[in-house]
């Protein structure tokens, strides 16, 4: 990752060459920033780990699906994972290719399979013995073999958030692992399906390489199985989930991750297959910031409050997962010009779950600007108009040029899909 994308110069935050303050100033606040180069060096980090070996990286589109960031990943070379037939159209809006996206997913639609094998998606990944025959029928329904892999849960603990923990047996994802060679048995047998790999994704920001190697394991063993029963599986997707630093994390360096993955699943023998990567969070998740502006400072008997103008609208992720993203002055005062206090950071919207950011040692004035910062990923995805709230811009800096890449909406676009009764 760049650490340079998002940096003080003279006491003012930048991104990359232009000012935080200028784009604030000129676009208002809550603003998502995104930084081209950051994308395109996380990208280079794992196209680079991949080079010359049997491997394709597929962007999760549910961690940013900005047009333009699908579009700089797009002219990278980069396939797609995908979730809906909406993440489907923005990556063909965006320039991405159909052959190069993966449809994920526990329970698409017939119309949506319908959609994807008409644009001849690369693959399905499915999830249970209904959705096969769902799938079998949709296929048949166009005369069409729809390319299928099956997403195995590996109940291997990931050990990270359990709202973002998916390969264990508790969770809804995937077919149980004791049940997988069945699976692949049932769908061999249906005539408009071509069984080509196996998938897992086991959870989301993972800081280890260990609960990976574990899951690969397990799937290893099961390919083996399913191909003494008959089948070829020509690819192995070991899903997303890297981890990022939002304080002190340490994930894996995602060349060091991708490199580790590869050699393992080859020294167990298995290097004629090509392996898939689905990153979402460690594309995209230090790649942005939000910028937001300070209301109000409101002392209390217990706790001070900087209240700003995002809120849990705007960046769902601390609401939800009590998720850390670390917030800092956009113009930092010098040293001893205004004392700092523990605030919490919170937004406008009436509920105690909005907050932002909780006990930050800040030293600002009302008026000034906040950056909360590893914005990238699941931010403005998960973004919502609750409140009535417009959703907010989103800008990339690339160089010394800043690009609207979303125009900020306005409050009549909230309801202009509305009716009211006749009279
Ligand atoms: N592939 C599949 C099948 C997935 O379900 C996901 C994410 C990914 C790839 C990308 O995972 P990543 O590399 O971004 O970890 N909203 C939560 C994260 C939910 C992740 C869901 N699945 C958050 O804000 O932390």
């Amino acid at each position: 990752m760049t650490p340079s994308a998002f940096a003080y110069v003279d006491g003012v935050l930048h991104a990359e060459r232009v000012s935080a303050v200028d784009l604030a100033e000129q676009f208002g606040t809550p603003l998502y920033v995104y930084s081209r180069a950051a994308l395109t060096d996380a990208w280079q980090a794992y196209a680079g780990a991949c080079q010359g070996r049997r491997a394709s990286v597929h962007v999760a589109v549910k961690a940013n699906s900005n047009l333009a960031v699908l579009n700089v990943f797009a002219r990278l070379g980069a396939g797609f994972d995908i979730v809906s037939s909406g993440e489907l159209a923005r990556v063909l809006a965006a320039g991405g290719k159909a052959e190069n996206t993966v449809f994920s997913g526990v329970a698409k639609r017939a119309d949506e399979m319908r959609e994807a094998l008409i644009a001849g998606v690369k693959c399905f990944n499915v999830e249970s013995i209904p959705e096969l025959d769902r799938l079998n029928a949709v296929a048949a329904s166009l005369g069409k073999r729809a390319p299928v892999s099956l997403r195995v849960n590996p109940d291997v603990d990931a050990k990270t958030h359990p709202y973002i923990s998916t390969g264990l047996k508790s969770n809804k994802f995937g077919i149980a692992f004791d049940e997988a060679r069945t699976a692949y048995r049932t769908a061999a047998a249906m005539p408009h399906l071509n069984v080509i790999g196996i998938d897992c994704h086991i959870g989301s920001q993972i800081t280890e390489v260990a609960p990976y190697l574990d899951a690969i394991d397990k799937l290893l063993e099961l390919v083996e199985q399913i191909e003494t029963d008959g089948a070829t599986l020509s690819h192995i997707d070991v899903g997303g989930g890297l981890g990022i630093t939002y304080l002190d994390e340490t994930p894996p360096e995602i060349g060091h991750f991708v490199r580790t993955l590869l050699d393992h699943i080859e020294a167990r023998g298995h290097g004629q297959r090509e392996v898939y990567f689905e990153p979402g969070r460690s594309l995209v998740g230090n790649a942005g910031v939000m910028l937001t502006r300070v209301e109000f400072l409101k002392p209390g008997a217990e706790k001070n409050f900087a209240i700003v103008d995002a809120a849990m609208n705007d960046l769902a992720r601390p609401a939800m997962y009590e998720a850390f993203h670390a917030i800092a002055p956009v113009v930092q005062h010098a040293a001893g010009t205004t004392p700092g206090q523990i605030y919490d950071v919170v937004g406008p919207v009436c509920e105690s779950g909005d907050w932002l950011g909780r006990d930050r040692h800040l030293a600002i004035h009302p008026g000034e600007l906040l950056a909360v910062h590893s914005a990238g990923a699941y931010g403005f995805t998960m973004s919502s108009n609750y409140n009535t709230r417009p959703r907010a811009a989103e800008i990339m800096v690339d160089g010394d040029q800043a690009h609207v890449v979303r125009a900020r909406e306005e409050v009549t676009q909230l309801f202009a899909q509305e009716a009211v009764l006749p009279a």
